[in-house]
């Protein structure tokens, strides 16, 4: 299998650009918490990218902290959502409900939660539904999840690093341990926090590390040097394009941040294959499925429901992730028009603040 090229992907967006859908926005809902140079960096990266091709396709591509959306529930049956000052609507606007956790996120943890339950009930599309945000967050939840992968999950343990941590209860659950081990936080993400172990005493003081900022951690046995990782973006249940991060020497991570190099490479036929479980455990519009390779097989590593378009910087016009996004947003717009079709009573919906008051 090949990677597509712009316009004849298995979610290829020629047809479907034509014929279009209500959808008009897409709301992300992302901590507002980035350092001024972080935050350049993903400008350049891909938000800019996004906000691009989504006009292209007649939207908006936006981002906003829990804090910008306002609820007016003051009139039954017709609750008014605002983001920022401006009043929006289930039937042209999505919200991007994808959990981010890192550590300077922390304190938006419980704010985003309870606004995707508001959101949900508030009657708005969320093409990734809250539930499988909490699966995507945590890696142990995911692996249980999609425990049916015909690529096998990477065997791990999840363990908290609470008050108690100096008393080691943990290691109770070690005994299928191999060292050398990696251990790493079960709800971040971008290669942060990643470390080798080499027995359960490393385990003891990255255990009691982690206690510094409540992070739980996963441990599972270490693929070995050169392990690569593909991600394969799935779109409209079918594998679209797969990015391959390969570490550098000596480095046990292969994300860009610990100087990994990242590619679009062809899909390997048995992470094709495998895509068809799981587009049927998440039938929803996009995802990312990320997989590792020790050399001889693969295995099931992670869930990213909004999995980063990588850049194709060697290519001044970056086609490949422009495509990727392009077939992203359209696969929006469609699954959008689709819930239209299938929810009673959204179709119905008439906003017009202060008509009616309870
Ligand atoms: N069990 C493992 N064996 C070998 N390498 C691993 C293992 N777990 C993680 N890695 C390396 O660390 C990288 C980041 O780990 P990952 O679980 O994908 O976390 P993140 O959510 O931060 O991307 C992987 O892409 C891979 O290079
Ligand atoms: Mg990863």
């Amino acid at each position: 299998m090949t990677i597509p090229t712009p316009g004849e992907g298995a979610g290829s967006t020629t047809a479907t650009t034509a014929a279009g859908g209500p959808l008009r926005r897409m709301c992300w809902i992302f901590p507002d918490r980035e350092s001024t140079r972080t935050g350049a960096m993903w400008q350049h990266y891909f938000w800019d990218l996004y906000a691009e091709v989504a006009q292209e396709l007649g939207m908006s591509w936006t981002r906003h902290s829990p804090d910008a959306v306002t609820v007016d529930g003051t009139v039954r049956g017709k609750p008014l959502v605002y983001v920022d000052d401006e009043l929006v609507d289930p039937q042209d606007t999505l919200f991007i409900t994808a959990l981010y956790s890192l550590p300077y996120q922390s304190m938006d943890i419980f704010n985003q939660y309870a606004l995707y339950a508001v959101l949900e009930q508030a009657g708005f599309y969320l093409p990734f539904p809250p539930l499988m945000s909490l699966i995507g967050n945590d890696k142990l939840a995911t692996i249980l999840h999609l425990d049916g992968s015909p690529v096998p999950p990477i065997p791990s343990i999840r363990i908290g690093s609470g008050r108690d941590v100096g008393k080691h209860l943990y290691e109770v659950a070690l005994a299928n341990m191999t060292y050398p081990a990696i251990v790493k936080p079960a709800g971040w993400c971008g290669g942060g926090g990643i470390n080798l172990a080499r027995s359960s005493e490393d385990i003891r003081g990255l255990a009691s590390l982690a206690q510094g900022g409540d992070t739980t951690l996963v441990i599972q046995p270490y693929l070995g040097d050169g392990t690569v990782d593909y991600r394969v973006y799935v779109i409209d249940g079918k594998p679209y394009a797969v990015l391959k991060r390969t570490p550098e020497a000596g480095s046990p991570v292969a994300n860009a941040s610990r100087g990994g190099t990242m590619e679009f490479a062809e899909i390997p036929d048995e992470l094709a294959a495998a895509t068809a479980y799981f587009a049927e455990k998440m039938p929803i519009p996009f995802f990312c499925i990320d997989f590792l390779f020790d050399g001889e097989r693969y295995w099931f590593s992670e869930l990213e429901p909004d999995g980063v378009i990588a850049p194709d910087f060697d290519d001044p016009n970056r086609s490949l992730q422009r495509d990727i996004t392009r077939a992203r947003f359209t696969a929006y717009r469609d699954a959008h028009a689709q819930w239209l079709a299938n929810t009673p009573g959204t179709a119905a919906l008439t906003l017009t603040p202060g008509t009616e008051t309870r």
